[in-house]
């Protein structure tokens, strides 16, 4: 098979590395690809958004399988476009992709298939979204509709900061991704990622993991694209999951269907386990980063046929998918500044050695300078995981690579799976 993977962080050098392992794999172009995955792959200069040039590299190809990892190449409308052409896609169309590319559009979409999520309001007027904090109480949970660099949710403590929050996202910092905005009740509990395979009439769960959305150990300072993950994990519990499973995943799949978007891709559903059980905090369009390299280390199975199977509408024949009976766990070693401004430009070495079976580096945000050394290229940089059947001994396996690394710049959490070590 030939497949075309659209992408460049480290989540698509983890699908990379895995579909490299299928023996139906003929021949694996990505584009861009970073560093590491040039290593296993053929890269193509092109960008993530350039709708037209990725199609021609299809079609040039002859790709059997077009894969899409980030949610830009699906807003853009890539998995459109091959669908015209009649190219195989693993990604959802632009209409489907608003799962993730419209808070607004979700919210009154899960309210439509009664979904379990946050009561909210959708507003585009200021003074009229600021009258409607009656009916809410503090914190107050404002989102911008659309997409907006990880940025576009404020948690506000009291009402003039909502206020403000409010007036900056309608007075455009977000752009048009802010013309519109979603206020929504604070839900408490302890939040994951469930993530579920779908061919557009049926969705097969593909395992829980969780994030560290903020910079800091402990869970502190600014919100980040995360900073580490594990799976499985065990607040989802086998009751819970078939929760999620039932009331979100199956509803969604089936009501998208019944709106005329069928979804294909991968339906990544944020989850808040509520005192009142799970509910949505928010769909994504694809595969979490970095959810999606810890649940390509555990998976056991060959992902290529599920893929294709998904593209062409046939999970519900797929037989079930093997995971490997262990903790998988991803540190995000990041460039100084990061979240906020990323210092990019300082050289790593020893990325790329041999840490053992157990340990996978991934590269985030790379690349290399004239001599071939490699830098540090965004802010995530990169993905140092390992897995074990204890979750501690996959942790002390990924810190002692992160500590073998030759990169004085970076930085990580220290304490990623904390939660599921203290259970
Ligand atoms: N790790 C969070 C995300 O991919 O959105």
């Amino acid at each position: 098979m030939k497949v075309l993977l659209v992408g460049s962080g480290g989540r698509e050098h983890a699908l990379a590395w895995k579909i490299r392992q299928s023996p139906l794999l003929t021949r694996l172009v990505v584009a861009p690809g970073n560093p590491g995955v040039a290593a296993l792959a053929e890269t193509a200069d092109v960008k993530v958004t350039d709708v037209a040039g990725l199609t021609a590299l299809a079609r040039e190809m002859a790709a059997d399988l077009v894969v899409i990892g980030p949610e830009a190449a699906l807003e853009a409308g890539l998995a459109d476009a091959l669908a015209a052409l009649g190219v195989a896609c693993f990604g959802p169309t632009r209409a489907a992709a608003r799962l993730e590319t419209s808070k607004g559009f979700t919210k009154a979409f899960a309210r439509r298939h009664d979904v379990p999520t946050a009561d909210y309001g959708e507003f585009s007027d200021a003074a009229t979204a600021k009258g409607a904090l009656d009916r809410f109480t503090p914190p107050y949970v404002i989102k911008a509709d659309g997409i907006a660099a990880g940025k576009g949710v404020v948690i506000a403590e009291t009402r003039a900061a909502a206020e403000q929050a409010i007036d900056d996202m309608l007075g455009g910092q977000f752009g048009a991704a802010g013309a519109r905005l979603v206020i929504e009740a604070f839900m408490t509990g302890e939040e994951a990622s469930v993530f579920a395979l779908c061919d557009g009439k049926t969705a097969r769960l593909f395992g829980a993991a969780q994030d560290h959305k903020r910079v800091g150990d402990g869970d502190t300072g600014p919100n980040t694209g995360g900073m580490g993950a594990y799976s499985p994990a065990p607040v989802m519990t086998d009751e819970r999951l078939a929760f999620v499973e039932r009331r979100m995943i199956d509803a969604t799949v089936a009501g998208m269907g019944a709106e005329g978007a069928p979804y294909c891709g991968v339906l990544y559903a944020g989850v808040m386990v509520t005192p009142e059980g799970p509910k949505l905090v928010e769909y994504n369009a694809r595969f979490g980063d970095p959810e999606c390299q810890v649940l390509m280390l555990r998976l056991a199975s060959d992902l290529l046929p599920y893929l294709l199977a998904c593209a062409e509408g046939r999970l519900a024949d797929m037989p079930p998918l093997e995971w490997r009976d262990e903790t998988a766990l991803c540190v995000v070693v990041a460039a100084p500044g990061y979240p906020e401004a990323p210092a990019t430009g300082s050289r790593i070495r020893g990325a790329d050695a041999d840490f053992g079976p157990a340990v996978t580096v991934f590269h985030a945000g790379t690349r290399r300078d004239a001599t071939g050394d490699l830098q540090a290229a965004g802010g995530r940089v990169l993905n140092v995981c390992a897995r074990d059947p204890d979750v501690a001994e996959a942790r002390r396996l990924a810190y002692a690579a992160v500590d073998a690394i030759d990169w004085p710049e970076g930085f990580c959490r220290r304490d990623i799976a904390w939660r599921a070590l203290t259970r």
